[in-house]
C-alpha cells in the first residue's frame, strides 16, 4: 500500500471508531488498538507531512483549529531554482548570464540556500496580512495564523521603518520558514518522551507545522524565518538584489548571512566558505544560490518554463556513506522499550566519525531486510543521529537475517510486544537496564539537570545495588559513599552532592517529568504543573479530570492515570516527598479563568456548533466537561432532541441552557469583567 492509501484508509478508520467512542459511546476496539491506530498515522504524516490533510485526525489536539487552510493566487509565480552539483556548472551557468551581459563579468549576491519552506507574505499598510506556502507555485495554501505565530516575523512594519528601507506601505515579502536545529532536536526530544515518531530532519518538522490547523502547535514549534525578496505588486520592487537584502534588514526582517561578488570567483569562495562553515550554523543549509545582482541584467536574462535563468542553486553533496554492519545490539530504555541499533565499521559522514546508526523498530529492520554482515548507505540530515537510508546490494549481503531476542538482552527476562505496536518490551519492570535509563533521563540537563551523574557512575551505583529507585538518589548517596566509587574524587563526589542537593528544590513539572510516565513530556509536565500546583494533585486526579485539562488526551490522561495507581509508584513519591522533593505552585492560571470549578454536560444537537468546537469553548475558559449529569454539574448544554440527560437535569435542578443560552454564557466568559450580565435559564 502506497503512504498515500495507507493515511486515507487511517484517517477513515479513526474517525468511524472515534464516531463510535465519543458520539455513540460504543467502542469497538480497546483504547490500546485505538492508540496504535492513532500513532501509525502519526507517524506516516511525520514521514510524510504533504499527506497531512485539513481534516486528519491528528490536526484536532483539542482547541478550536480552523476547518481547512483556504487557497489563493499568487501575486506572481514561485519559481524554483535550477541546481547545479559541481564548480563546472556553476561556470557553466556563468557563461550564460556573461553572454547576456555583452560579454562582461556579472555581479551576483551569494545566500545560503536554507532548508525550508518558501512563503509569499504580504504586507498591507505595514502590517502582516496574509502569507501563502508556495503550494503549486501560482497557488499557496493560507497559513497567516500560523506565520504570525513566528517571533521574527514582523506583524508590522511600521512608517518610520518602512521609509528607512524604502518600502511601500504595502509590499510583499518571499523567503524562507525554518526550524532552527536547537528547536529541531528539543522537538524530537519531545516527541520521543511522549512516544512518537522522530521528525527525519528540521524541513519536515517545519512543514508540518506551517501547516497544521491549530496555531497553538506552530507555537510551540519555535520557527524562524529569513527573506529573501521584496515584490511590490506582482514585481521586484528594488533594483538590485544587494538593495533588496539591505531593505529587508532594514525593516526588520531577518536575512542570513550574503554578499556581494563582483564576479563567479568570488562566489565560488563564497561556496566553499560556506560549505566548511555548515554545521555551524544554527539551522540547516543545503547550499548556496547565486542571484544575478542587477534587475535589468535579470529581465533581460529571463526564466524557462520552470525557473529564473538569472540565479542557480549550489547544492552540496549529500552527506552519505557506504559501511559494513558489524552487529545489530538491542538497548533498552526506560519504558522496557528494545531499540534497535546498527553497530557499524566507524567511517566519517560530513566531517563526524559514525559508529552507530538507530534502526528505530523490528518493522524498520524489515523494511529494509538489513542484516549483519550487510553493506548499508547512511545518511546524517539535520537529525544529529544519522539514518540508514539502505542496504548496498554491491557489496556480499550479511549471511544470516536478523532474529529478533526472545529475551531481554540485560536482565533475560522475556520480551512482550503489545498488538498493533512495532516496539517490544522487556517486562520486567525492575530490569537494571530500565532504572539506569530512568535515573539517567530524570538527571540530564533539562529535567532535574543533576550535573555529574553520567552514565559511567550510574552504571556503578545501579550494579552495586546501592540505588534502586529515583528516590534511592536522595536516600542512599551521601559523599562517603560515593568517595568509594571507582574514578571518584572527593572533589566530584562533594560537587554531585551539590547537585544532588540543589536538585530537592527543582520546580514541579521538573519532577513531573523526570518521572518518566508514558506519554508526559517537557510540555505536559508544565502544563500539569500550571493545572494542579502539587504532587499530590496531580496523583489524585481522575482520569476525566485530567482529560479536561488543555492539551492532556485520553490517552496522556490514562497513562498518568495508571502511573499513580500503581502502588509501587505512590510509595516512590511519598518516599521522594520525605526527601524533601514536593514542590508546590499556584495552580493560578486555571483558577483565574471565568468558568473555573463549573462543570458542563452537553446532550442534543446543536445548530451553529459542534460539540467539539462548544467543548473546546468550555475548556478555554477554564471548565470542564463531563459525559454524565450528576449533582456536582452546574450546567446542562441542552440543544435538539437531548434525550434522558435533559430529565435528569431537571430532576437535579441543575441550570439547562439552550444553545444560544451557552453562547452567552461563553460570550460573558470571554469578556471584560464590567461587561458582565447572566445567561438566561431555559425553563
Ligand atoms: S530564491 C526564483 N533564495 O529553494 C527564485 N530560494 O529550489 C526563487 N530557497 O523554493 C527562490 N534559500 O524555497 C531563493 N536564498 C534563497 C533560498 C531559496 C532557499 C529555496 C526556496 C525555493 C527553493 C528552490
Amino acid at each position: 500500500m502506497t503512504p498515500q492509501a495507507e493515511s486515507t484508509a487511517l484517517r477513515e478508520q479513526i474517525r468511524r471508531h472515534e464516531r463510535l467512542y465519543y458520539v455513540y459511546d460504543a467502542p469497538e476496539i480497546s483504547d490500546a488498538d485505538f492508540d496504535a491506530l492513532m500513532r501509525r498515522l502519526q507517524t506516516l504524516e511525520a514521514e510524510h507531512p504533504e499527506l497531512i490533510t485539513a481534516d486528519s485526525p491528528t490536526q484536532r489536539v483539542g482547541g478550536t483549529p480552523r476547518a481547512g487552510l483556504a487557497k489563493a493566487a499568487h501575486s506572481a509565480p514561485l519559481q524554483s531554482l535550477d541546481n547545479a552539483y559541481s564548480e563546472a556548472e556553476v561556470r557553466d551557468f556563468d557563461r550564460r548570464v556573461r553572454a547576456a551581459n555583452g560579454g562582461e563579468p556579472a555581479a551576483y549576491v551569494a545566500e545560503l540556500k536554507l532548508d525550508g519552506l518558501s512563503m509569499a507574505i504580504t504586507y498591507v499598510a505595514g502590517q502582516l496580512s496574509r502569507g501563502l506556502t508556495r503550494g503549486d507555485g501560482r497557488t499557496g495554501e493560507d497559513v497567516t495564523e500560523n506565520l504570525r505565530t513566528i517571533h521574527s516575523l514582523p506583524l508590522l512594519v511600521a512608517a518610520e521603518h518602512r521609509n528607512a528601507a524604502g518600502l511601500p506601505a504595502d509590499f510583499e515579502v518571499r523567503g524562507e520558514v525554518l526550524m532552527p536545529r536547537a528547536a529541531f532536536q528539543r522537538l524530537n526530544q519531545e516527541r520521543e518522551d511522549e512516544e512518537l515518531a522522530r521528525f527525519a530532519n528540521p524541513r519536515n518538522a517545519a512543514a508540518g507545522a506551517v501547516r497544521v490547523l491549530d496555531a497553538r502547535i506552530t507555537a510551540a514549534r519555535r520557527l524562524d524565518f529569513y527573506g529573501y525578496a521584496l515584490l511590490a505588486e506582482g514585481r521586484s520592487l528594488l533594483a538590485s538584489q544587494a538593495e533588496t537584502m539591505t531593505a529587508l534588514a532594514a525593516a526588520g526582517f531577518k536575512t542570513s548571512r550574503w554578499k556581494l561578488c563582483p564576479d563567479i570567483e568570488a562566489g565560488i569562495e563564497f561556496i566553499a566558505a560556506c560549505e566548511r562553515d555548515r554545521d555551524a550554523l544554527p539551522f540547516e543549509i543545503d547550499g548556496v544560490v547565486l542571484k544575478v545582482n542587477a534587475e535589468p541584467l535579470r529581465e533581460k536574462l529571463g526564466a524557462t518554463g520552470k525557473f529564473p535563468r538569472w540565479a542557480v542553486a549550489y547544492k552540496f553533496a549529500a552527506r552519505q556513506a557506504v559501511t559494513r554492519v558489524r552487529a545489530i545490539a538491542m538497548s533498552v530504555g526506560r519504558t522496557g522499550a528494545l531499540t534497535p541499533t546498527a553497530e557499524l565499521d566507524p567511517v566519517a559522514v560530513g566531517g563526524v566519525t559514525v559508529s552507530r546508526s538507530t534502526l528505530h523498530n523490528l518493522d524498520e529492520i524489515a523494511r529494509l531486510d538489513v542484516r549483519p554482515g550487510d553493506w548499508v548507505r547512511i545518511e546524517r540530515s539535520g537529525d544529529v543521529i544519522p539514518k540508514v537510508l539502505e542496504v548496498d546490494l554491491s557489496h556480499p549481503r550479511g549471511e544470516q537475517a536478523f532474529e529478533p531476542p526472545a529475551r531481554c538482552p540485560v536482565c533475560g527476562s522475556g520480551v512482550h510486544r503489545e498488538p498493533g505496536e512495532v516496539v517490544l518490551r522487556c517486562v520486567n519492570a525492575n530490569c537494571p537496564a530500565r532504572l539506569k535509563e530512568s535515573l539517567h533521563h530524570f538527571a540530564r540537563r533539562g529535567v532535574m539537570n543533576i550535573g555529574g551523574l553520567g552514565p559511567a557512575l550510574i552504571d556503578q551505583l545501579v550494579d552495586s545495588g546501592r540505588v534502586r529507585d529515583l528516590a534511592g538518589l536522595y536516600e542512599n548517596v551521601d559523599a562517603a559513599m560515593l568517595a568509594g566509587l571507582e574514578r571518584m574524587g572527593a572533589k566530584s563526589a562533594a560537587n554531585l552532592m551539590a547537585e544532588i542537593e540543589r536538585s530537592r528544590g527543582a520546580e514541579l513539572w521538573r519532577v513531573l517529568y523526570g518521572l518518566g510516565i508514558r506519554f508526559v513530556g517537557e510540555r505536559t509536565a508544565q502544563v500539569l504543573a500550571a493545572h494542579f500546583g502539587s504532587l499530590d494533585a496531580v496523583a489524585a486526579a481522575p482520569a476525566e479530570v485530567l482529560e479536561n485539562v488543555a492539551e492532556v488526551g485520553p490517552v496522556i490522561a490514562r497513562s498518568i492515570q495508571t502511573f499513580f495507581s500503581e502502588p509501587a509508584n505512590r510509595e516512590l513519591i511519598s518516599r521522594l516527598q520525605r526527601a524533601g522533593l514536593d514542590p508546590h505552585q499556584q495552580p493560578a492560571a486555571a483558577a483565574a479563568l471565568p468558568l473555573a470549578g463549573q462543570t458542563f454536560v452537553l446532550t442534543g444537537t446543536l445548530e451553529h456548533h459542534t460539540r467539539e468546537e462548544m467543548k473546546a469553548s468550555i475548556l478555554a475558559a477554564g471548565g470542564k466537561v463531563s459525559g454524565s449529569v450528576s449533582a456536582k454539574t452546574s450546567y446542562l448544554i441542552a440543544g435538539s432532541d437531548p434525550g434522558s440527560k435533559l430529565a435528569k437535569a431537571q430532576e437535579l435542578g441543575i441550570t439547562v441552557l439552550d444553545e444560544a443560552g451557552a453562547e452567552a454564557l461563553l460570550a460573558e466568559a470571554q469578556a471584560p469583567p464590567e461587561a458582565k450580565a447572566p445567561p438566561e435559564a431555559k425553563a
